[in-house]
């Protein structure tokens, strides 16, 4: 049978990052639109340029950077957005305009058009952004909440203005599989002109089907899938692209599709954008949580010992992890720490080899056995040291016990001074915390507070991620230490020294964009 080509758009920087605290810096966008085009993704949907200076400079420098993904920007329907759009996008060797507007009864009512002047001004946006770049895809907001005569007239409205990609968006993830390939059957059967442009199918998980309506989507005749890593994206997410690629792959029997996705790649970008957006995986993701591969039970092991395929439809190999769980220890070189690095997917430049070596063997020196996880952690945290450019750890004890209060003695180095004091608190950790706001005075919120071990055993280390907001602004921080309130403090100064750069960055960045994509006008 051969294979029809499914055609993968990620929106990891643009969908996956309007995510509350998904922020990522300049930097990490870049490198993660160097992975998505190394894996393989078609279209890279880099940000939406019109939304703040750090989203355009973002968007402008991926699509000069990029080798071969076409680059993608979103824009509202009016013509300061597109042009804004295109002046970013038009750099790349291959350049798409993406512009979109919410069609449902709910979405028309925001900037109070009726449903001529709607159409009026689809007609001229999209024939406007056409007139700019040859590849132009056209999103009707809301779509599977739309009317369908209304979305069979604005469809062809578009495509005779030239859409050459028209994606129907699940906006708030209401549709379900059946439906979801229906409405693309009969899309294409009734609207004229339906045979020349892409239909794309673009889902929200908010009932858990996102990745199921997809697919459906692609029976129905959809050929572009938009998806993020990790499913990303506001509330439950987008459809996770390494879920759609890999359920393809797996089930090409019934699904005939092919990918340009190397799926190899999944794991590595999967940790990065995890890393980079301070969202954590949940252990049982499908495809890239821990848990996706670990066989626990007895009936299972003895099962996979015999034949893999028992339990298993996809080999962790496929998705890039790696067979052997090689144990490293404090006997380990350099040569064989870079080479297990770039296994998994770090290929570092022999400076920051030489300082991840340090902490190697200081890991080393505290835990047995380093497992391919403890050295993930430990990049992560070489990561967020490197990033804490105000605020650092110098030093910390704390005392906990039965008897409170429970106290903590610090010392901070603050944009080059060393400050110390000594806090109480209610448990180990919130007397660090306090410690660390004695010193450095702040009225950002923990909204969140997370502690994974990496591995088994009393000696794992301990990963913390924190999440803080201040009037708005939105802040991650991570670390990984065998000392469970080391790694807090860690986190929590990374996530301060964050805060710090995005207050500096004023307008500049996804939290304080000056317009959303909900501002419809
Ligand atoms: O979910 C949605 O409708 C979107 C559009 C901007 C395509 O993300
Ligand atoms: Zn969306």
């Amino acid at each position: 049978m051969s294979k029809g080509r499914v055609v993968i758009f990620d929106t990891t920087l643009r969908d996956g990052e309007q995510s509350p605290g998904a922020t990522m810096s300049h930097a990490e966008k870049l490198e993660i639109a160097g992975l998505l085009d190394e894996m393989g993704v078609d279209i890279i949907e880099a940000g939406f340029p019109i939304a703040s200076e750090g989203d355009f400079a973002a968007v402008s420098e991926i699509a000069k950077q990029t080798k071969n993904a076409t680059i993608c920007g979103l824009s509202r329907a009016n013509f300061k957005d597109i042009d804004r759009c295109w002046e970013a996008v038009r750099h790349a060797k291959s350049p798409r305009i993406h512009t979109f507007i919410g069609t449902s009864p709910l979405h028309r009512a925001i900037p109070n058009l009726n449903k001529d002047e709607m159409a009026e001004r689809i007609h001229e946006t999209v024939t406007h952004a056409r007139n700019l770049c040859d590849n132009v895809q056209w999103s009707p907001m809301d779509a599977t909440r739309t009317e369908w005569d209304y979305l069979c007239r604005v469809v062809e409205i578009a495509i005779k203005a030239g859409a050459t990609t028209i994606n129907i968006p699940d906006t708030v993830g209401y549709t379900e599989p059946r439906e979801s390939a229906d409405l693309i059957k009969r899309l294409i059967e009734a609207v004229p002109g339906a045979d020349e442009v892409v239909f794309s199918t673009h889902c929200h998980n908010d009932l858990g089907m996102a990745t199921a309506n997809s697919l459906a989507a692609v029976a129905g005749g959809a050929r572009q899938i938009e998806c993020t890593i990790n499913g990303l994206g506001e509330r439950a997410g987008n459809t996770a692209l390494e879920e759609v690629v890999m359920a393809m792959k797996v089930r090409g029997d019934i699904m005939p599709y092919e990918t340009g996705i190397d799926s190899t790649k999944l794991m590595h970008i999967s940790r990065r954008v995890s890393t980079v957006s301070g969202f954590p995986v949940q252990f049982n993701k499908a495809i890239v949580g821990k848990n996706a591969f670990a066989h626990e039970s007895g009936i299972h092991q003895d099962g996979m010992l015999k034949n893999a395929e028992t339990f298993e439809i996809m080999r962790p190999e496929d998705v890039g992890l790696s067979e052997t769980n090689l144990v490293m220890g404090k006997h380990s070189g350099r040569a064989a720490l870079r080479s297990k690095l770039s296994e998994l997917g770090f290929d570092l430049g022999d400076n920051q080899l030489k300082d991840v070596f340090v902490r190697f063997k200081a890991l080393a020196d505290r835990k047995k056995e380093i497992f391919d996880d403890d050295l993930i952690a430990l990049m992560v945290d070489s990561e967020a040291e490197s990033q804490n450019e105000h605020i650092r750890l110098k030093s910390m004890t704390v005392v906990c016990g039965t008897e409170g209060p429970q106290t903590s003695d610090m010392t901070l180095e603050i944009d080059g001074k060393d400050v110390s004091t000594k806090a109480t608190g209610d448990g180990p950790v919130d007397a660090a915390f306090n410690a660390v706001k004695e010193l450095y005075p702040h009225n950002a919120r923990l909204q969140l507070y997370q502690v994974h071990a990496v591995t088994e055993g009393t000696d794992a280390q301990a990963t913390v991620s924190v999440r803080m907001e201040e009037e708005g602004r939105i802040a991650t921080g991570q670390s990984a230490d065998t000392d469970t309130v080391v790694a807090s403090v860690k986190a929590y100064v990374h996530a301060l020294n964050r805060l710090i750069e995005r207050r500096k960055m004023g307008s500049v960045g996804y939290d304080e964009k000056s317009v959303s994509y909900k501002d419809v006008s």
